[in-house]
C-alpha cells in the first residue's frame, strides 16, 4: 500500500493511550505524527505538512475549535476530523461548521476510524485534481479571451500571434458566432499597436447613406444638417487598428474608397481637400463566402486581394467538436464570475449530447445556451433533463435513460402548462389532471418554482 503511505496524519490527543491506539491501527498505511498537547501540535504543523489531523475537542491547553480555526487558516487543504466524547457531540457539529470533515466518537470502531480517514482523503485528493485541472485549462487553452484545445484553433492562436507582429491587412472568414471579432480584438492586442484605439466599423450596421461620413467625418457645412466638423472613424483610429466587420455589406461604391484608403493610406474629410494620414492596420472580417460574391460581381476582386493578405479562417464548432467540453466549462465559469456564484457542474452525459449537437450558431450558440442552462438548472448539476428541457439537440439524444427521457417531458410539459395559465397552479392542476399537491412537489422538484413561476400568483 505505498500509494496510501504517502499521505500523513496527525495524530492530537494528550491521552498517550488513545494516541499510541491511533498509531497502532494507522502506521501500515500512512505516515503517523503524534502530538500530546495544542502547542505541540502547532509547533509540528508549522514544521511539517499533513494531510489530515485527527483532533481532540478537549485537549488541557487549547480550546479545540480555536486549534481547528488555527490549522484551517495556516493551510485550508487539511482536512480535520475531530475526536470526541459523546457529550461532546454539539461541539463537534460546531466544529463541522468551521471546515472539520467529520467526528469521531470516543470509543471507536477501528472500521469506522479508517472509513472516515479514507473518505477524508479521497475528498482531498478530488480538489486538488479539479484545481489542477482548472490551471491545467487556463495555462494551455487560453488564448486572449479565447479558448480551444483542437489543433485547429491551436493552429490559429499561433497565426495571432505571428500575424499580430506585422502591418498587413487581415481577413478573417468564418460562419457567426465563431469568434471573427474575438480574433480580431486579439490581434490589435497583441500587436505593437495595443496602446492605439481598436475601431470597429460594421459595415452591415451603417447604412449606405451614413457610411461615408462615419468613415470619413466632415468639415461643418460639407452637407445639410453637418452643423460642426466632425472626425471620422479614420482619423480616430490613427496608429491604431480598424476592424471592419461584416465587410460583405460594404456597397460597391464604398468598396472603391476602401479600397483607395488602403493602398495610399491617406484620406480627406467631406467638405474638405486637406488630405489626412491614416497610419491604420486593417483587419476585416465576413461570415459570407467572398470569392462567391466576386463570382457574381458583388464583391472587388481586387479589394479582396488587398484585404486577404493575411487569411485566417475560423472552423465551424461543428469541426472542432474537442472543444465543446472546455468551452462549456469556460462559459459556465465566466457566468459564475459574473454573477459572483460558484460554478456549477456539468454532468458527463449531458456533455456528451451537447457534443453530438451541431451547433449552426457555433459558440455564440453555445454561451447563449450555458446561460439559459444556469437559470433552469436546480441545484450545482447541470443534468441531461435540464439540457433537453431547452429543446437543443433533441434528434441526439439516444443516450438518456426511458427515466430520464420521461422526467425531461414531465418538466417540459408542466413548465409549458403553467406558463399557458400565467402561473396559476390551479388551473394548470386542473389541465394536468393532477391534485395540487401533486404539481407543487412536481415544480419544486423540476426547481420550476424558482424560475419565474414563483414571481406569478399562489393560486
Ligand atoms: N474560442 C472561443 N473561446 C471563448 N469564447 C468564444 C470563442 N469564440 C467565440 N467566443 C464567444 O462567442 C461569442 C461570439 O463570438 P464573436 O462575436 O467573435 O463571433 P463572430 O464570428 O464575430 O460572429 P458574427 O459573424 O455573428 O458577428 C462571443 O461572446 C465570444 O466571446
Ligand atoms: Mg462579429
Amino acid at each position: 500500500m505505498s500509494v496510501k503511505k504517502q499521505n500523513t496524519i496527525l495524530v492530537v490527543d494528550d491521552e498517550n493511550g488513545v494516541r499510541q491506539s491511533f498509531n497502532m491501527v494507522l502506521k501500515n498505511d500512512y505516515n503517523v505524527l503524534l502530538a500530546g498537547s495544542g502547542q505541540e501540535a502547532m509547533d509540528i504543523f508549522t514544521k511539517k505538512s499533513a494531510d489530515m489531523i485527527l483532533l481532540d475537542i478537549m485537549l488541557p491547553d487549547f480550546d479545540g475549535l480555536d486549534l481547528l480555526k488555527k490549522f484551517k487558516e495556516t493551510d485550508p487543504n487539511t482536512e480535520i476530523v475531530m475526536v470526541t466524547a459523546v457529550k461532546e457531540v454539539q461541539t463537534a457539529v460546531k466544529a463541522m461548521k468551521l471546515g472539520a470533515y467529520d467526528y469521531i466518537i470516543k470509543p471507536f470502531k477501528i472500521e469506522k476510524v479508517m472509513t472516515v480517514i479514507r473518505r477524508a482523503l479521497e475528498k482531498q485528493s478530488l480538489v486538488k485534481e479539479v484545481t489542477y485541472l482548472r490551471n491545467e485549462l487556463k495555462r494551455y487553452h487560453s488564448f486572449e479571451e479565447m479558448v480551444g484545445k483542437d489543433k485547429k484553433m491551436g493552429d490559429i492562436f499561433e497565426l495571432i500571434s505571428t500575424v499580430a507582429k506585422g502591418d498587413g491587412t487581415v481577413l478573417i472568414q468564418g460562419e457567426s458566432g465563431t469568434g471573427k471579432e474575438l480574433v480580431a480584438r486579439a490581434i490589435h492586442n497583441r500587436s505593437p499597436r495595443n496602446d492605439q484605439p481598436f475601431v470597429v466599423i460594421n459595415c452591415a450596421a451603417i447604412p449606405p447613406t451614413l457610411m461615408e461620413s462615419e468613415i470619413f467625418g466632415y468639415n461643418r457645412g460639407a452637407f445639410t444638417g453637418a452643423a460642426k466638423t466632425s472626425m471620422g472613424k479614420l482619423e480616430i483610429a490613427h496608429k491604431g487598428t480598424v476592424f471592419l466587420d461584416d465587410i460583405d455589406s460594404l456597397d460597391i461604391n464604398m468598396q472603391a474608397k476602401l479600397l483607395r484608403i488602403i493602398q495610399e493610406k491617406e484620406f480627406e474629410r467631406l467638405g474638405s481637400n486637406k488630405v489626412i494620414k491614416a497610419d491604420i492596420r486593417f483587419v476585416a472580417a465576413s461570415n459570407k463566402d467572398l470569392e462567391n460574391m466576386i463570382s457574381e460581381g458583388k464583391f472587388r476582386e481586387d479589394l479582396f486581394y488587398r484585404l486577404n493578405v493575411f487569411p485566417i479562417k475560423l472552423p465551424p464548432l461543428r469541426k472542432r467538436k474537442r472543444d465543446i467540453p472546455l468551452l462549456l466549462n469556460h462559459f459556465i465559469e465566466l457566468f459564475a464570475k459574473e454573477t459572483g456564484n460558484s460554478p456549477k457542474n456539468i454532468s458527463d452525459k449531458a456533455i456528451r449530447v451537447l457534443q453530438e449537437y451541431d451547433w449552426p450558431g457555433n459558440v455564440r450558440e453555445l454561451k447563449n445556451l450555458v446561460e439559459r442552462l444556469l437559470t433552469i438548472t436546480k441545484g450545482s448539476m447541470i443534468r441531461i433533463e435540464d439540457v433537453s428541457t431547452l429543446n437543443v439537440a433533441q434528434k441526439e439524444i439516444k443516450e438518456v435513460t426511458l427515466k430520464e427521457a420521461v422526467r425531461s417531458f414531465e418538466k417540459r410539459y408542466i413548465s409549458e402548462t403553467l406558463e399557458s395559465v400565467n402561473g396559476s397552479r390551479k388551473k394548470a392542476a386542473e389541465l394536468l389532471g393532477v391534485h395540487r399537491n401533486t404539481l407543487l412537489s412536481k415544480t419544486n422538484e423540476f426547481g420550476l418554482s424558482n424560475k419565474g413561476v414563483s414571481s406569478l400568483p399562489l393560486n
